[in-house]
């Protein structure tokens, strides 16, 4: 399975273009040692010619742009994007769809609870039918697997978790399954796993047995603190109230990963406030003592 990371940021991106704190005014500035990173998104593939991408990103044209085997390559008007899965229905994840109106039809994967938001409050499907019928809705059940058939050797198994729905959506304040899911993608030639879960709030034993079987885990490196907005003074909202388990701390992202074999550990979906991004930062000296990777915008994984 190729696995290519086209964003690593979180909603926002680094720099966000409105925030002049440490890391954003430091990376502008050219006084800090890090990345931009657009905001997050993935693309798999078990051929590296037919692709399925996870998540839409807002950057997405700039993504497509860094990433040649997602250009038209094969007839006049042509992407190597097959299919699109949604793992939640926030802007950062969905309104990259808007961008690739003039290729519609484009078969998207996502819950029910997604699908509700994005003809609801965000009405994504709605608008977008009005380009060649749009986007092509399949559910993904909360049980068991699916197969997208651009990539019929990739076998993706959801796992509902625990995390806010968007501001947008109807049952805003009322949390149901499906709101937000993570992704196990198994290789079923090379037996290669990957869990990808950009948001996770909150680690049960279940799940952490389903990371301990993966080849490599793609989670959620959003905050460093689950206070890191206060301390930076650029918001109120806790880790925990966004549906983002931060790293450090005692049950934090961190403790989570270290009792795990998995032989690759990657953030991603990183905040601009998170300390980890300037590369001289002792919080990220820690991690490569913890054996934990950044994701970078074109990091390329195979599995
Ligand atoms: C989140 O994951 O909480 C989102 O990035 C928030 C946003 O995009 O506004
Ligand atoms: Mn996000
Ligand atoms: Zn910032």
């Amino acid at each position: 399975m190729f696995i290519q990371i086209l964003g690593s940021a979180a909603g926002g991106g680094f720099p966000q273009w409105n925030c002049n704190c440490a890391n954003c005014h430091g990376l502008r500035s050219g006084t800090l040692r890090a990345t931009p990173r657009t905001q997050s998104s993935i693309a798999l593939s078990d051929d590296g010619v037919n692709w399925v991408l996870c998540n839409a990103s807002p950057d997405i044209r700039a993504q497509l742009q860094s990433f040649a085997p997602l250009q038209p390559g094969r007839a006049l008007r042509d992407t190597g994007i097959q299919a699109v899965v949604l793992l939640d229905s926030q802007i950062d994840h969905t309104t990259g769809l808007l961008s690739l109106r003039e290729g519609c039809p484009h078969p998207v994967w996502c819950t029910e609870m997604v699908h509700q938001d994005l003809t609801s409050g965000f009405p994504l499907f709605n608008m977008l039918e009005h380009w060649n019928g749009g986007l092509l809705w399949n559910r993904i059940e909360l049980t068991g697997h699916f197969t997208v058939p651009a990539c019929p050797n990739l076998r993706f198994t959801p796992l509902p978790l625990r995390s806010a729905a968007p501001p947008y959506s109807p049952h805003r304040f009322d949390p149901h399954p499906g709101d937000n899911i993570g992704l196990v993608v198994e290789d079923l030639r090379t037996g290669g796993t990957l869990f990808y879960a950009p948001g996770l709030g909150q680690v049960d034993e279940a799940l952490l047995a389903t990371m301990a079987s993966a080849d490599c885990l793609l989670v959620d490196g959003t905050l460093w603190s689950d206070d890191e907005m206060q301390r930076r003074g650029v918001g109120m909202r806790t880790g925990r109230e966004m549906g983002h388990l931060a790293q450090h701390g005692p049950g934090g992202m961190l403790d989570v990963l270290e009792g795990l074999p998995t032989p690759r550990k990657v953030l991603i979906h990183i905040n601009n406030t998170n300390p980890i991004l300037d590369e001289d930062s002792p919080e990220r000296a820690e991690l490569v003592r913890r054996n934990v990777e950044v994701a970078f915008d074109g990091m390329s994984i195979e599995l």
